[in-house]
Parts: structure tokens; C-alpha cells; sequence
């Protein structure tokens, strides 16, 4: 395992089997992506503090920027659907087309912006989980690990 701050590296044999099954969750999610003009199919599992485990998909659109990420349209999905139910976990599977191996990912800007306001939303912070090549896994405390001097308070 190596370690900075909160973000670790761990191999796959080392996380829990709650971990291995958000993880799962995310890269079966994967396969339903809808990723025609990059290729690059992208699943996500969220696990809710009641236990229940949702997933989505990146949605790809012929006019790029409208396409959603994997992590954006799951958090948009929860957050309307289960507003009383904060986040735990949210897990990040990435594979390119016609490959099996999982791809380097990490969430990109908007994404992290994203769970920012989940985490303020809740006042908790959602651990992230990415399967990285290889089968090891970064297993981040939350997304201030990610991102620091948040934009995440317009209120005091
Ligand atoms: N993508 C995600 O869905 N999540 C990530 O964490 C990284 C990128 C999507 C956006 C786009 O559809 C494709 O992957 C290539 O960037």
C-alpha cells in the first residue's frame, strides 16, 4: 500500500468486500456507457448511508460538451431521487472500447466540483474508489483530497 495524505493505493485482494462490490457495481455500470465519439466507457456505483447502491454511465452526445460524465449523472440521479439520504461511497470503473483491462481514470473537474456540493450538501465526506489498471484501487477519504481552497460556501 503506499499512502499521501488521504489517498491511498491499495491492491484489490487488500479492500472490503462492501469496497469489491461498489467497485463491481461500477464496472458492470460501464458497460451500458454511452461513449460513441471517445470510446472511453465509464461506470459509477454510489452506495447510499441506507445501503442501497445505484450506478450510472458516461452519456455522450455528437455536440461534446453536453455529453455527462459517469460520476455527474449518478449524483444528479440521487441527489433528486433520495435527497434524505446522504452518500457514502461512490466507486469509478473506466475500460476502452473492446478492452477489458481497466483504464487509468480519474474524475475531472466538473465532477469534483460536483461532489464538492455533495459532500458540503450532507456535511459528510464521500469516499471515492477508482479500479485503476491492474485491478488496484485509489481509495481517496473525499473530494477535498482532490481538490483543495473549495468554492463551496456563497452563504457567510
Ligand atoms: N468521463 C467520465 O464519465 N468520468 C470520468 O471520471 C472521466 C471522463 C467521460 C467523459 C467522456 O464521455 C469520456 O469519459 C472521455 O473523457
Amino acid at each position: 500500500m503506499s499512502k499521501t495524505k488521504g489517498i491511498a493505493k491499495v491492491d484489490w485482494a487488500e479492500i472490503s468486500p462492501e469496497e469489491q462490490e461498489l467497485l463491481e457495481r461500477a464496472e458492470k455500470a460501464l458497460e451500458k456507457a454511452y461513449a460513441p465519439y471517445s470510446g472511453f466507457r465509464v461506470g459509477a456505483a454510489i452506495r447510499l448511508k441506507n445501503g442501497e447502491i445505484y450506478t450510472s454511465n458516461n452519456q455522450e452526445n455528437v455536440s461534446f460538451p453536453v455529453g455527462v460524465c459517469a460520476e455527474r449523472s449518478l449524483l444528479a440521479y440521487v441527489g433528486a431521487n433520495f435527497p434524505e439520504t446522504p452518500p457514502e461511497a461512490l466507486a469509478i470503473a473506466a475500460k476502452r472500447k473492446d478492452e477489458n483491462e481497466p483504464a487509468y481514470v480519474t474524475p475531472c473537474g466538473h465532477c469534483r466540483q460536483a461532489m464538492v456540493e455533495t459532500e458540503n450538501r450532507y456535511q459528510k465526506p464521500v469516499k471515492i474508489l477508482i479500479l485503476m489498471p491492474g485491478r488496484e484501487v485509489y481509495r481517496i477519504a473525499g473530494v477535498k483530497e482532490l481538490m483543495p481552497l473549495t468554492l463551496d460556501n456563497l452563504i457567510d
